[in-house]
C-alpha cells in the first residue's frame, strides 16, 4: 500500500535501469577481466620461477639442499631473499658471478618455496 503512493512509474524506471546495467556488465565483464589477467600475469611469473629453479639446481643446491631445504648453507624455505645479498655473496664459493637477471630469477624461485 505504501509503494503505490511513491509512484509505480518511479519503480518501473528504476527497475529498467537496474536490468539495463546488469545486461551491459553481464556482456562486458567475462571477456575482458576473466581471461586476460590470468594469461598476462601467470606466464611471466611461472617462467621466472622455472629459470630460477634451473640456476638454483646447478649453482645453489649443493649447499642449500633440494628445494632450499638446507645443508651447508641455511634453509631458504620461507625466507625473503635479498637480491643485493645474493649478487654480492652467492654462490658462497663464487660471489659476484651472477647476472642481475639470474639474481631476480633466483629471488622469484626462493620466494616461491614453501
Ligand atoms: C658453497 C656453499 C654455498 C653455495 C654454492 C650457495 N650458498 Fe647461499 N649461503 C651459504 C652460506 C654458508 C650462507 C650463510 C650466510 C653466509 O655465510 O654468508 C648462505 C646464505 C644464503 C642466503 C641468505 C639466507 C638467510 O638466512 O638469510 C641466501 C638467500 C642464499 N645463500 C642464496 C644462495 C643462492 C641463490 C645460491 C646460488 C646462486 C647460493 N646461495 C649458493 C652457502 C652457499
Amino acid at each position: 500500500m505504501m509503494m503505490v503512493k511513491s509512484g509505480p512509474k518511479t519503480v518501473i524506471l528504476l527497475m529498467s535501469f537496474i536490468i539495463l546495467s546488469v545486461a551491459l556488465f553481464g556482456c562486458e565483464t567475462p571477456t575482458t577481466s576473466v581471461s586476460e589477467p590470468v594469461a598476462s600475469s601467470q606466464t611471466p611469473i611461472d617462467s621466472t620461477v622455472a629459470r630460477g629453479l634451473s640456476i638454483y639446481n646447478t649453482q645453489c643446491k649443493v649447499c642449500h639442499g633440494t628445494n632450499g631445504s638446507g645443508g651447508n648453507g641455511p634453509r631458504l624455505i620461507g625466507k625473503t631473499p635479498s637480491a643485493s645479498f645474493i649478487q654480492a655473496n652467492m654462490p658462497r664459493n663464487k660471489p659476484n658471478s651472477l647476472s642481475s637477471d639470474q639474481v631476480s630469477d633466483l629471488v622469484a624461485y626462493i620466494t616461491s618455496l614453501k
